[in-house]
């Protein structure tokens, strides 16, 4: 009977797929994280040891989260089930970027809940707008295809970004990403979101959301 047991639990975790390993992965951080963000002593020890460890990440993204060149995303307000997702992009070579790949490596799990616990009471800043005039017309096309899951305010949910804020120059560099994604190796809905977008579109996206 045992036995059986033990076969039947052997099946069931050499059957799970690669991506419902690393679900269960982010759900325990993500748990941890929500124990920790419950309770108040626990919570500003993991804020001052995030406020150790970005440091060096604030030269780039700033001390509060609002980054300091237009190339380089916020992580002010930025969730954390998106964060631990692309820690884990950068370190398993899914997403590429010459600093962030080595830096993602270097994390461990405490760390990035720390981050993320100080990224998450940062406020991201609105900016104001490269091209104000493409502004209404990026709205209506936001409204359209992308609230449904950016939300409303673009303020993103879970493992949907928040893009509210965001420098535009980085947002059209996100899109253009996604673009040229080779749908074999990568799978995020984004891909056949961004392959219809024209350069326009990206410009009049990224004039909006920068603002809000
Ligand atoms: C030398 C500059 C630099 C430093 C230092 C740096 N980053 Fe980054 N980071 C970037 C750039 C540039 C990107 C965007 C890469 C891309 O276009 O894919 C990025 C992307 C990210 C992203 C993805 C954000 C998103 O919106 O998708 C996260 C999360 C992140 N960095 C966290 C960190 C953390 C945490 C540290 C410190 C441990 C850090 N970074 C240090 C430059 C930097
Ligand atoms: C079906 C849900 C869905 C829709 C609709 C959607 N997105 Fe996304 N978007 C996502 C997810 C999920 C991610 C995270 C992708 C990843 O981790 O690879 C994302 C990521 C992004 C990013 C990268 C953010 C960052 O910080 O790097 C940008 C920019 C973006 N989306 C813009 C848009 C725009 C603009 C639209 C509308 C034209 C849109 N999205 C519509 C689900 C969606």
């Amino acid at each position: 009977m045992i036995f059986g047991l033990r076969v039947r639990h052997f099946l069931v975790v050499a059957g799970m797929s690669f991506s419902a390993m690393v679900q269960a992965e982010s759900t325990d951080v993500m748990s941890e994280l929500r124990a920790i963000m419950a309770d108040d002593q626990g919570r500003q020890a993991a804020y001052e040891a995030g406020q150790e460890r970005i440091r060096f990440c604030g030269y780039c993204h700033g001390k509060d989260g609002n980054s300091k060149r237009d190339y380089i995303p916020n992580l002010a307000a930025q969730h954390p089930q998106y964060l631990f997702d692309q820690f884990e992009k950068f370190g398993n070579g899914t997403r590429e970027d010459y600093v962030m790949s080595k830096l993602a490596k270097t994390l461990s799990v405490d760390e990035q809940i720390n981050i993320a616990v100080y990224f998450s009471q940062q406020k991201a800043k609105a900016r104001p707008s490269p091209n104000p005039a493409l502004v209404d017309a990026g709205e209506s096309l936001f409204k359209t295809r992308c609230a449904g899951c950016h939300g409303q305010k673009a303020q993103g949910f879970q493992n949907m970004p928040r893009l509210a804020g965001q420098p535009a120059e980085y947002l059209g560099i996100a899109l253009n990403r996604f673009k040229q994604m080779d749908p074999t190796q990568h799978s995020t809905p984004m891909i056949g979101i961004a392959t219809v977008l024209s350069d326009e579109d990206i410009e009049s996206l990224a004039a909006y959301l920068t603002t809000q």
